[in-house]
């Protein structure tokens, strides 16, 4: 009884690292699958290689769990083809445990082949193998399946802290951006940027709410808001409009453009509900910011700075030009585009002059990895624009890594941040 209760144990813990390396894999895989949605024209890094699509094509049947399960929970998707998936997927699923199982049928039936062998040995020369044959068990177990077992509890840790604590581990990141022309009047603005809320699945509202509080607290004179209001669709719009009223409430100045999820669902939708809640969406406009009153304007002031915004680069249009018409020439301008490969784009290189762009998007990559960085960033100039601040071909680019997730549900290394920028004369 206790023999077959050891056997039970032993058998269990066996399948640690193998649950361990299909958790890895279907990570990897759900990961890699970005690259094969979005394409190799708009990705970098080793993953979104020719070699790393082919391996992602290999084990994405199972990874497709995550984004059909989600959107068939959530209720944003329930037609024929997402049935069809759900179908391969439990069936790929079924032959991963399958697998899994044989692998350890084989195994206990290597270990008992083994045990009588060595029993076999032991009646020819009882003397000699009775004290060493159970030490040689102990350690061949312990060189197989102690750093196995060892490795799959790191694994499993790992996994648990990059979906239950790091998501939420918010922090505030500050910079100081030295800027020519600045009025004396505006020296020591300071702008807060909230980016990337993705308000669905993955991010519930409670969180943004902790965000926007943690904003106020801080104080700014003005809140910069640059896209991707939510996940997909748009269930979640009005709410998600509604998470930024305190920030209005402050009087402060609440600025926004929308970026590519908030245009997966309906853009013009959660532009009109950030309107009805007191946001200036500015795609393709600008505002301006009086130096003496520190106060929102729609003409131009005596002396300010100019917000201008861009319409997302890649859903909307990106209109540079209408965006800073009519901007004096000598106007400091602060612009808001949700992507920052945008920069590198001949609209942003030989358009008007900006001074400092604030962005999103990239979510720092979600995953960092010691000396390698992100290995997957949504961008196409790998780690430059994946998250922090950047020296653009015209400006400095300020890149949050955001608040929410983007298709995995997990951050390493990535923490959630809320931006602070203090603009000072140059
Ligand atoms: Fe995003």
């Amino acid at each position: 009884m206790r023999g077959n209760e050891r056997r039970g144990r032993a058998s269990l813990s066996g399948l640690i690292p193998w649950v361990a390396a299909w958790a890895v894999l279907t990570t990897l895989g759900s990961w890699t699958q970005f690259t094969l949605w979005h394409g190799a024209d708009h990705l970098d890094g080793p993953l979104a290689s020719e070699i790393g699509r082919a391996i992602a094509s290999l084990i994405v049947v199972p990874t497709q769990a995550f984004s059909v399960a989600m959107m068939i929970v959530f209720g944003t998707r329930l037609d024929g083809s997402a049935l069809a998936i759900t179908l391969s997927v439990g069936l790929g699923w079924a032959c991963v445990l399958g697998t899994i199982w044989f692998a350890n049928w084989i195994r206990a039936r290597m270990g008992r082949a083994f045990a009588r062998r060595g029993r076999a040995s032991l009646d020819g020369a009882p003397d000699r193998a009775s004290s060493l044959t159970p030490m040689m068990a102990s350690r061949r177990a312990f060189l197989l399946d102690g750093p196995l077992a060892i490795g799959g509890a790191a694994g499993a840790m790992v996994g648990a802290h990059s979906v239950v604590v790091e998501p939420f581990d918010l922090r505030i990141e500050r910079y100081k951006i030295p800027v020519r022309n600045l009025p004396a009047g505006l020296c020591g603005l300071r702008l807060v940027q909230i980016s990337d809320t993705h308000l669905g699945p993955h991010v519930p509202p409670e969180f943004v709410e902790r965000v926007v509080r943690e904003s106020i607290q801080l104080r700014p004179d003005v809140y910069l808001l640059t896209g991707d209001y939510v996940h997909r669709g748009t269930a979640c719009n009005q709410r998600a409009a509604e998470l930024f009223a305190p920030l209005v409430a402050t009087g402060r100045p609440v600025i926004g453009v929308l970026g590519n999820h908030d245009w997966f669902g309906d853009g013009r939708d959660m532009s009109a509900r950030l309107v009805r809640v007191g946001v200036r969406m500015i795609d393709n406009g600008r505002v301006f910011i009086d130096a003496r009153t520190r106060a929102l304007r729609e003409d131009v002031p005596p002396e300010g700075v100019c917000v201008a915004g861009l319409g997302d680069f890649g859903h909307d249009v990106m209109d540079v030009d209408a965006a800073l018409a009519g901007v004096p020439q000598e106007m400091v301008r602060i612009v808001l585009q949700h992507q920052p490969d945008a920069v590198e784009t001949a609209a942003f290189v030989k358009g008007p002059r900006m001074d400092v762009v604030f962005a999103g998007h990239t979510h720092g990559g979600q995953i960092r990895l010691p000396l390698i960085g992100a290995p997957v960033t949504l961008s196409r100039y790998g780690q430059k624009y994946a998250t922090g601040l950047a020296q653009g071909p015209r400006c400095p680019v300020v890149v949050s890594r955001g608040i929410g997730m983007s298709f995995l549900p997990v951050r390493i290394g990535v923490r959630p941040e809320i931006v602070e920028v203090t603009l000072v004369g140059a």
